[in-house]
This record gives structure tokens, C-alpha cells and sequence, in this order.
């Protein structure tokens, strides 16, 4: 479960990035995260991750408080919570195989597990053939699959997606859109943000709508 309590960031300088958000989301829920180009998404998701803390409030996820959690489970963390990112951010010089293995390297996974599950990934997102390839001989869809895949490959129980589909075009776009609900369909909690407004509004899944840092509404409010 993730719970948002009274969350603030403030960035130094800045206005309040956040202000006031509360919410709920359920295990195996997959949700929209809509909002202008400034409105807190993206914050939002980094404090989800602990690539940020709040200045205020609580996050919540699976009975963890993020707020207060002690720097040594930060990477146990990071392995629960899988993200991706609108510019892919794969190591250009590393095969596919090797991007996508990287969370488990981290992690100190012993070499024969690895491979099993890298492959298990990439058949997941329909690469299995791209092993070899280096990022730049894919296409920008192929490239996100391949960030996906890294995301999965620990099988995180949570996924966060940042504009995941910012830089494709609308069918590439509704193929991953497709690729996260078959993760939903598995269980896993979802929450994606994106400006695709007519791709959110055909999949109907709870939406939250940020404006100026305020979570102004919640299609599915619990
Ligand atoms: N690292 C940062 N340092 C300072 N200000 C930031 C930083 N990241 C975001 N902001 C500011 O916080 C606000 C929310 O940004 P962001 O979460 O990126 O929104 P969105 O993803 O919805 O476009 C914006 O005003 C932005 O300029
Ligand atoms: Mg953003």
C-alpha cells in the first residue's frame, strides 16, 4: 500500500513543489498521475522512489515510512520500487543484456541467476532477441521496453513511470501503455505519469490530477 500524509517539498529556492498532498493507493492498483509541465508529478514519483525526501508529511509504502527510513534500507527499497523515465536513461556503450542486468549486479546477484532473469525480462517485453544490441540500434520504443525490462527485472512490487511515453508516437505509446497493464494484471502497483490525455481517458484507471503541487482531484477515490 502507498499512502501520501500531508506531503510537502520544497525545493531550496523554489516555491513549494508540493503542498498538501494526501492519498491512498491499494496493492495492485494501477493509476494515472495528470498535471501541466510543473505541477509536481515528477516530484511526486522521486519522493515514491526516495530519490528525494519530503519537507513535510509522510510517505508510506508497504508500512515503510520514507520520511524517516534509515540510509541502510534505502537500497532494499529502491529494489521494491521499479522506475522509468521518459529519456530511458540506458548506458549507451552496454549491450541490452547488460542494462537490463544492472539492478541485479547492484544487488549482488549470484552470475547464474542473473542470466535466467534478464532473459525472463526481455521475453516480457519482447526483446528476447535484442540481448546482443547496443541501445542507439533500437528504436525509441524498443529503447523504453528495454527500460522497462530493467525496471521488472528485480520484480519490484511497485512500478513508477515518469512521461513514460513522452518521446514516442501514439500506437508505440499505447503498446507500452499496453505492457503495464499486463504487469497490473500480475499484481503489481502501478502509477504512471503522463500528459497523454486521450490514451488515459480510453484505459480507465483511476487518474490524479495535480495542479500547482495540490492533488485537485482523484478519479477513484478510496
Ligand atoms: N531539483 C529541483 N530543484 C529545484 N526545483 C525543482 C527541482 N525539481 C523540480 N523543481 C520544481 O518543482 C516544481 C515541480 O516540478 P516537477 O515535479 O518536475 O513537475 P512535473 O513533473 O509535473 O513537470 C516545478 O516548479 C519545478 O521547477
Ligand atoms: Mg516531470
Amino acid at each position: 500500500m502507498i499512502r501520501f500524509e500531508h506531503v510537502f517539498k520544497r525545493y531550496p529556492e523554489r516555491g513549494e513543489a508540493l503542498s498538501d498532498v494526501s492519498f491512498e493507493m491499494n496493492v495492485g492498483e494501477m493509476a494515472f498521475l495528470t498535471g501541466h509541465s510543473g505541477a509536481g508529478k515528477s516530484t511526486l514519483l522521486r519522493l515514491l522512489g526516495l530519490l528525494e525526501r519530503p519537507t513535510r508529511g509522510q510517505v508510506v509504502v508497504h508500512g515503510r515510512n520514507l520520511a524517516s527510513l534509515p540510509r541502510g534500507q534505502i537500497p532494499f527499497h529502491r529494489r521494491q520500487v521499479g522506475m522509468i523515465f521518459q529519456d530511458y536513461r540506458l548506458l549507451p556503450d552496454r549491450s541490452v543484456f547488460d542494462n537490463v542486468a544492472l539492478p541485479l549486479v547492484v544487488a549482488g546477484l549470484p552470475h547464474k541467476d542473473i542470466g535466467r532473469r534478464v532473459r525472463a525480462a526481455l521475453d516480457q517485453v519482447g526483446l528476447l532477441k535484442r540481448e546482443r544490441a547496443t541501445p542507439s540500434a533500437l528504436s525509441g520504443g524498443e529503447q523504453q521496453r528495454v527500460g522497462i525490462a530493467r525496471a521488472v527485472v528485480a520484480r519490484p512490487p511497485v512500478l513508477l513511470a515518469d512521461e513514460p511515453t513522452g518521446n514516442l508516437d501514439p500506437d508505440l505509446s499505447r503498446e507500452i501503455f499496453e505492457l503495464f497493464e499486463r504487469f497490473h494484471a500480475v499484481g503489481v502497483t502501478l502509477l504512471i505519469a503522463t500528459h497523454d490525455l486521450s490514451l488515459v481517458r480510453s484505459m480507465s484507471h483511476r487518474t490524479f490530477t495535480l495542479h500547482d503541487g495540490r492533488l485537485v482531484k482523484d478519479s477513484g477515490g478510496h
